[in-house]
C-alpha cells in the first residue's frame, strides 16, 4: 500500500486531530503517504482532499475539533455516490480509507467496502461513547471533563442562593455522558435515555430538601424520555415549588483541548488502524477493551448496539448524592 486517505464523520470529537497525526506518522514511518478529505463524506464523495505529510499534522495534538473538517453527509448512503466516490479515490491513487466518526459513519464505511471493495478501517471519535466494541470512544473523556468543570461552577452559585439546576448534557441516545458527569460532579441526582422512574426523582429530591440539602444540581441527559433539560425542569419544579435555573451545555462539551486519556486513544487507534491496513487487514474498527487496543470487525459493529452505560453508576450517583 503506497498511498491511504483519512477522514472524519458526523460530530466532531476533542481528540480527532491526535487519530490523525498518529495516523499519519505511523504511515509514514512505513513509506506510505496519506491525504486528508476535507469535511467527511462531503469531501470524499467530491474527491477533495490534501496532503498530510509528519509537518501537517505537527502542533495538531492539543487542539479540539478536526482540522480537516466534518460533516453530516446524506447524500453517502446513496449506493451510486458511493461508486462515484470510490472511482474518484481509486484515480487519486487512494488505496484504503480510515473513518474517524460514530456508528453512523462506519456503516458509511462498511457499505463502501462491502459494495466497492475498498478496503476501510474505523477508529471510533464520538463524545457520545455509544459505539458497540470499545469501552471508548475519542471525545468521551473531555466531554466529561468539561461538563463537570461546569457542574463544579454551578454549585457555587446553587450552594449561595439554593436554586436548583438542571444541567442538560449531550448524548442522544446514550446516557453515558450524563452518568459519568453525575458521579463525577457529586450531582445530586440523572436522568437518562436507559430508563429511571419520574416520581422517584421527584421523591429522592423532595427528602433531600427536607434533610436540609441546599445545592441540587440534577444531570440529564439530552435523550431522556420527557425531551430533555426543559421539560424535566418544569415538571420537578412545579412540584417541588422551589426555583430553579436550566443550562444546556450543548456543543462547549465537543470542544477544547483533549484530556491526556483521549489523546492516549487517539495514538493507539490511529496507529493500529494504519498497521491494520497496511498488512492487508481490512473491514475492522480498532476498539479500547479493557485498556487495549484492538481489531474488532466493522461488521459486528453496525450489526450491534453499544451495552447500556454501567447501570451501577447510575446507583452510585443516587447513593452518593447525599
Ligand atoms: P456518527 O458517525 O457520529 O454516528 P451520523 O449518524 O450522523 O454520525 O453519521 C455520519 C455520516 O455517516 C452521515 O452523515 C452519512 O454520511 C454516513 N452514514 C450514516 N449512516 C449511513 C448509512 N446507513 N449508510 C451510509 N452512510 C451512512
Ligand atoms: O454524536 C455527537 C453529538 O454531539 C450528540 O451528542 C448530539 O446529540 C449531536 O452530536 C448533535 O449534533 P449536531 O452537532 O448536528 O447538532
Amino acid at each position: 500500500m503506497k498511498r491511504l486517505g483519512i477522514l472524519t464523520s458526523g460530530g466532531d470529537a476533542p481528540g480527532m486531530n491526535a487519530a490523525i497525526r498518529a495516523a499519519v506518522r505511523t504511515a509514514s514511518t512505513r513509506g506510505i503517504g496519506v491525504v486528508g478529505y476535507v469535511d467527511g463524506y462531503t469531501g470524499f464523495v467530491k474527491g477533495e482532499y490534501i496532503e498530510l505529510d509528519d509537518r501537517a499534522v505537527g502542533n495538531q495534538i492539543q487542539r479540539g475539533g478536526t482540522f480537516i473538517g466534518t460533516s453530516r453527509c446524506p447524500e453517502f448512503r446513496d449506493p451510486t455516490v458511493r461508486a462515484q466516490a470510490a472511482e474518484k479515490m481509486l484515480e487519486a491513487d487512494v488505496e484504503g480509507l480510515i473513518v474517524v466518526g460514530g456508528d453512523g459513519s462506519f456503516r458509511g464505511a462498511r457499505a463502501l467496502e462491502l459494495e466497492q471493495g475498498v478496503p476501510v478501517a474505523g477508529i471510533p471519535g464520538t463524545i457520545d461513547n455509544d459505539v458497540f466494541g470499545t469501552d471508548e470512544t475519542i471525545g468521551f473523556h473531555t466531554a466529561v471533563n468539561t461538563a463537570v468543570l461546569a457542574i463544579d461552577q454551578l454549585r457555587d452559585t446553587g450552594e449561595s442562593t439554593g436554586m436548583m439546576f438542571f444541567v442538560e448534557v449531550m448524548g442522544r441516545t446514550s446516557g453515558a455522558i450524563a452518568l459519568h458527569t453525575a458521579v463525577a460532579a457529586g450531582a445530586a441526582a440523572v436522568v437518562v435515555p436507559e430508563g429511571g422512574d419520574f416520581q422517584e426523582l421527584v421523591d429522592r429530591l423532595e427528602t433531600s430538601i427536607a434533610r436540609g440539602k441546599r445545592s441540587h444540581v440534577i444531570v440529564v441527559a439530552e435523550g431522556e424520555r420527557a425531551g430533555g433539560a426543559f421539560k424535566v425542569a418544569e415538571r420537578v419544579g412545579r412540584l417541588l415549588n422551589r426555583p430553579y435555573r436550566v443550562v444546556v451545555l450543548g456543543h462547549v462539551q465537543r470542544g477544547g483541548r483533549p484530556s491526556p486519556r483521549d489523546r492516549i486513544v487517539a495514538a493507539l487507534s490511529g496507529a493500529l488502524a494504519v498497521e491494520a491496513l497496511a498488512n492487508g487487514r481490512s473491514g475492522m474498527m480498532i476498539g479500547m477493551q479493557r485498556g487495549q487496543a484492538v481489531e474488532v470487525p466493522l461488521r459486528d459493529v453496525v450489526d450491534n448496539v453499544h451495552p447500556d452505560p454501567p447501570y451501577e453508576l447510575l446507583q452510585l450517583a443516587q447513593m452518593l448524592s447525599g
